[in-house]
């Protein structure tokens, strides 16, 4: 089997695991991280593409979110899902590591990548997280756990932990503040910090007309 044979089996696999998925967290998701972490790797010179497309592919796994809070669940089913292929030691490693460190956790918690080509799919996967995109998967993923999507009441919080991170049930607009609106200062390449930026001002925008249109004034 060659590379782009388990890639090809890969997509397929994750297309047939995520479609349908309602939280944001779909195939959709993961085929245009994918194709971000390509286009991004194409401007940030050497490296292992077949680590970055697999590191892409197969990213979200298994989310603590959706596994009782299980954090060692991805590199489980990540090391796992690549026993049956014949990919070398290094690659493999890689690309685990990939799916271990790549989650936020929190706005006060540092969140490594371990290679050139981990920095790139974590910058992907923060892109689809912001703009247009990240807007509406956020009030999907809000929806899907029964978040109000905004309570004046409830103020944001700064998470120095994981743990508080992790258990948070605010209401959505609060994640604007708690996480998407920090990424664009946490982006990885040039490359991404450049993107991050117009799709940082998005967000800013719908979040002004958002308060504006909550007053019910014209
Ligand atoms: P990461 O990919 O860094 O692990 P997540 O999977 O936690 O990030 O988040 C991916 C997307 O899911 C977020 O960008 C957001 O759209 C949505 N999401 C995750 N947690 C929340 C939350 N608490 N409130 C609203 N949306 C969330
Ligand atoms: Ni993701």
């Amino acid at each position: 089997m060659t590379q782009q044979d388990i890639i090809n089996e890969s997509i397929q696999y994750f297309k047939d695991k995520f479609s349908g998925e309602a939280t944001g967290h779909d195939w959709f998701h993961i085929q245009r991280v994918w194709k971000l972490s390509k286009n991004i790797a194409k401007k940030e010179g050497e490296m292992d593409m077949f680590v970055v497309e697999m590191g892409a592919l197969l990213h979200d796994i298994a989310d603590h979110k959706f596994h009782d809070g299980d954090e060692n669940i991805g590199t489980v089913k990540a090391a796992e899902y690549l026993e049956k292929y014949d990919i070398e030691d290094e690659q493999k490693q890689k690309i685990v590591d990939i799916v271990k460190e790549i989650s936020f956790k929190g706005q006060r918690v540092p969140t490594k990548m371990s290679s050139k080509e981990g920095e790139v799919v974590q910058d992907a996967d923060r892109l689809d997280a912001m703009g247009a995109i990240g807007v509406a998967r956020t009030f999907a993923y809000g929806g899907s756990k029964n978040r109000e999507i905004y309570n004046p009441i409830v103020k944001p919080v700064c998470h120095t932990s994981f743990a508080a991170y992790k258990v948070s049930t605010a209401p959505t607009i609060n994640h604007f503040y708690e996480k998407l609106l920090t990424l664009k200062d946490r982006m990885n390449t040039n490359t991404s910090k450049k993107e991050a930026i117009r799709r940082h001002e998005f967000m800013e925008s719908f979040l002004q007309n958002f308060y504006q249109d909550w007053e019910g004034s014209l």
